[in-house]
């Protein structure tokens, strides 16, 4: 049987009243996250929220997840935000069985209400303001909560029948932590938001040099430069001046701003001894750019993979492959963070896990070529 239960769900799904008798039941030990935070810090979660604020909670609560993952027999009530940050979910699903308490978010509230002060990120809210923050957190944070192992209606299921799941729940599932030694991030659009520059970019492109074609920026979104010169620019002169255009922009006017959260994500897993690898199709020449304006991204990665190191671009595999190779890795031991087609398609074809971020190209597209799908790196 599994030696660790993580019950994860929103604030009044019911964790601690059902893990308290699942606990029970099964002869372990029942651990609330929030009340062994407040004791280990000798301070309440409202008062932590106060003096370090929501950023400063979420660290103390990654590292009290690493302390409670090395229990044995033990059921988790985690708290609401807790499988939404950092790559906690992975340490959850890596360590023990996640169950994810469903319950609909009128249900929520109807519970929430009245105790709401002693929630930091509820505090002082009106029944409707409750309503409407409750919904929209639920559906920001469900992608989450989707990657437990099960999900149970939190509202229906008698207490009983939850010993009885983990008991029959089959321990291989639970994957070994080995799986997931290095994380591999494409650049555009997972590490830098910078897909807002390209349409900006290939507007203006579009505008000057095909009037003629609709929405030309987005049509081309996800292709290579080598294809979109084969179907819209074959002449060479021109392909060497927007090839210009391009490096001009890239060095000069585009911003790199982080997509949310990832920048503390890669450097939580590379502290935590997972390795990173950047595999990027830009150039030298733009990533040069990037460093300039973020020295820190030479220090977050193992390696780096550009253009310069393939022949082949995405969706052929070569680049992850490399990536893995230089690592010293295996493909099944690597996950892949891409928020193209053609990128996710690489994931896939070098035979690693791929998690699609789904702000590119909509969720939808994300869930058909991903293994699992995420907004960005914050749930909030
Ligand atoms: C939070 C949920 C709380 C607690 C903190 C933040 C959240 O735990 O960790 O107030 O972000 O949903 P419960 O779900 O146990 O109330």
């Amino acid at each position: 049987m599994v030696s660790r239960v993580y019950l994860i769900g929103y604030m009044g799904s019911g964790k601690s009243t059902i893990g308290r008798h699942l606990a029970k039941d099964l002869g372990y030990e029942f651990v609330d996250m929030d009340s062994y935070f407040e004791e280990k810090h000798k301070c309440s979660i409202k008062q932590y929220f106060a003096d370090y604020t929501e950023e400063g909670f979420r660290k103390a609560e990654h590292e009290v997840l690493i302390e409670l993952s090395r229990k044995e027999k033990v059921v988790i009530a985690t708290g609401g935000g807790a499988p939404c940050y950092y790559d906690n979910i992975e340490i959850m699903r890596t360590t023990g069985m996640v169950i994810y308490l469903e319950v609909a978010a009128e249900d929520l509230v109807k519970r929430l209400q009245g105790q709401c002060d002693k929630r930091p990120l509820l505090a002082g809210k009106s029944h409707d303001e409750l309503v409407s923050y409750v919904s929209e957190a639920l559906e920001k944070r469900e992608p989450f909560y989707r990657r437990a192992h099960v999900a149970m209606d939190g509202e229906h299921v008698p207490f009983t029948l939850y010993a009885t799941i983990v008991k029959a729940f089959p321990v291989e599932e639970i994957r070994d932590s080995s799986v997931m030694k290095a994380a591999l991030f494409d650049f555009d659009g997972v590490v830098m938001n910078t897909e807002p520059c390209y349409t900006k970019f290939w507007g203006g492109i579009g505008a000057k040099y095909v009037p003629n074609i609709p929405d030309f920026a987005q049509k081309i979104k996800g292709t290579t430069l080598a294809d979109i010169f084969a179907n819209y620019f074959p002449n060479p002169e021109l392909q060497k001046e927007i090839e210009k255009a391009i490096d001009d922009y890239e060095a000069n006017e585009m911003e790199y701003e982080y997509v949310l959260g990832a920048r503390n994500y890669i450097m939580q897993l590379h502290s935590s001894g997972v390795k990173t690898a950047l595999v990027t199709s830009s150039n030298e020449t733009k990533m040069s750019a990037v460093y300039r304006a973020h020295p820190e991204v030479k220090e977050m990665f193992d390696t780096i993979i550009t253009a310069n190191d393939i022949t082949q671009s995405k969706p052929h595999p070569e680049c992850y492959l490399l990536a893995a190779q230089r690592l010293g890795l295996e493909p099944g031991e690597c996950t892949v963070y891409e928020d193209s087609i053609n990128g996710m398609k690489a994931g896939r074809a070098a035979g690693m896990r791929v998690v699609g971020l789904y702000l590119t190209h909509g969720r939808e597209v994300a869930e058909r070529y991903a293994d699992e799908v995420i907004r960005d790196f914050m749930a909030e």
